[in-house]
């Protein structure tokens, strides 16, 4: 198995430090544009191999796409990452030509990849990625949904004092400050509903937190989060390669579920060997879907402005 991390910035090399002490791939190849970087990373994360015991083979590259050929799952992370007060949607003009280039240039050698993509507007990217490649809508898939969820059970498991892998908690809609929808009403605490534990204001509070959780980071690291992004990339890497069929909230392109059409967004999928298998409906109720229809419409208004960018 063989899979590439394109960026080997904070997040891209996080990501594929994951993958390889998981052992997710035999062969994982870093790539970045910029000279040497992903060469240096690459064998920075080989001399832990013999401390951490994994069998993983890691390359760098220095933005020779042939190394990467024959990849089944690719990383995209490339583009510029949020600096404080920034929202992501800031990024579009500069990260969607960088995203295209990079889609463009791994199918030359790995035709049948499947995308996962990082770079941030992520819901954005991902439609682009869609649209420029023309590819088939399960192999393209926008991670932002598996990490906001992440970021949602570490708020509820503060407030109740619980182990975060005992906590059942999904975020949809699209991966922006006020765009993303913490579900709040389907949480569990090993199957006991959070909303049974905690006060109305205490669930406000843990809704609000988490949708800022990017927010937040950037203004105290003075650029984007990378553990917990890199985490969750190699979360659905594990999920696609193992054929895991987990359910996770990602970012793909919906037709007519949860009320939406020609846009990706973060809804429930399961996610195995064919990339994104199937959406699962979770039912919103009429005041989750009026979030979720806001959403769309904001992450249909970033969308809008790839037409100007002229990039598909
Ligand atoms: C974040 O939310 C990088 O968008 C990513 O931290």
């Amino acid at each position: 198995m063989k899979v590439t991390v394109v960026g080997a910035g904070a997040v891209g090399a996080t990501c594929a430090d994951n993958i390889a002490r998981k052992e997710l791939a035999t062969e994982l190849v870093l790539l970045d544009i910029k000279e040497g970087l992903a060469e240096g990373k690459a064998q920075d994360m080989m001399q832990t191999a013999a401390l951490l015991g994994f069998d993983t083979k890691i390359t760098g590259s220095t933005n020779d796409y042939s190394r990467t050929a024959g990849s089944e799952v690719v990383v995209i992370t490339s583009g510029l990452p949020r600096k404080p007060g920034m929202t992501r949607e800031e990024l579009i003009g500069t990260n969607a030509g960088i995203v295209k280039g990079v889609a463009e240039n791994i199918l030359k050698h790995s035709p049948n990849a499947i995308l996962l993509i990082i770079s941030n507007p992520m819901d954005t990217m991902t439609y682009l990625a869609l649209k420029a490649t023309g590819l088939p809508k399960n192999r393209i898939i926008g991670m932002g949904g598996a990490l906001d969820s992440a970021r949602f059970k570490y708020q509820l498991s503060r407030h109740l004092g619980a182990s975060p892998a005992d906590l059942n908690a999904v975020v949809v809609g699209g991966h922006g400050d006020t765009t993303m929808i913490p579900l709040i009403r389907y949480a569990t605490w090993n199957s006991t509903p959070v909303s049974s534990l905690l006060s109305e204001e205490k669930q406000k509070q843990i809704v609000a937190d988490t949708m800022v959780g990017g927010a937040t980071l950037t203004k105290l690291i003075g650029t984007s989060a990378w553990y917990a992004p890199g985490a969750a990339g190699a979360s659905l890497v594990e999920s696609i390669v193992r054929d895991e069929k987990k359910l996770i909230s990602c970012c793909v392109a919906v037709d007519g579920e949860y009320g939406q059409k020609d846009i990706c967004i973060g809804v429930p999928v399961v996610i195995g060997k064919n990339g994104w298998e199937e959406i699962v409906d979770f039912k919103l109720n009429a005041e989750e879907q009026a979030l979720f229809n806001k959403s769309a419409d904001a992450v249909r208004n970033m969308n809008d402005v790839l037409k100007t960018l002229n990039v598909y």
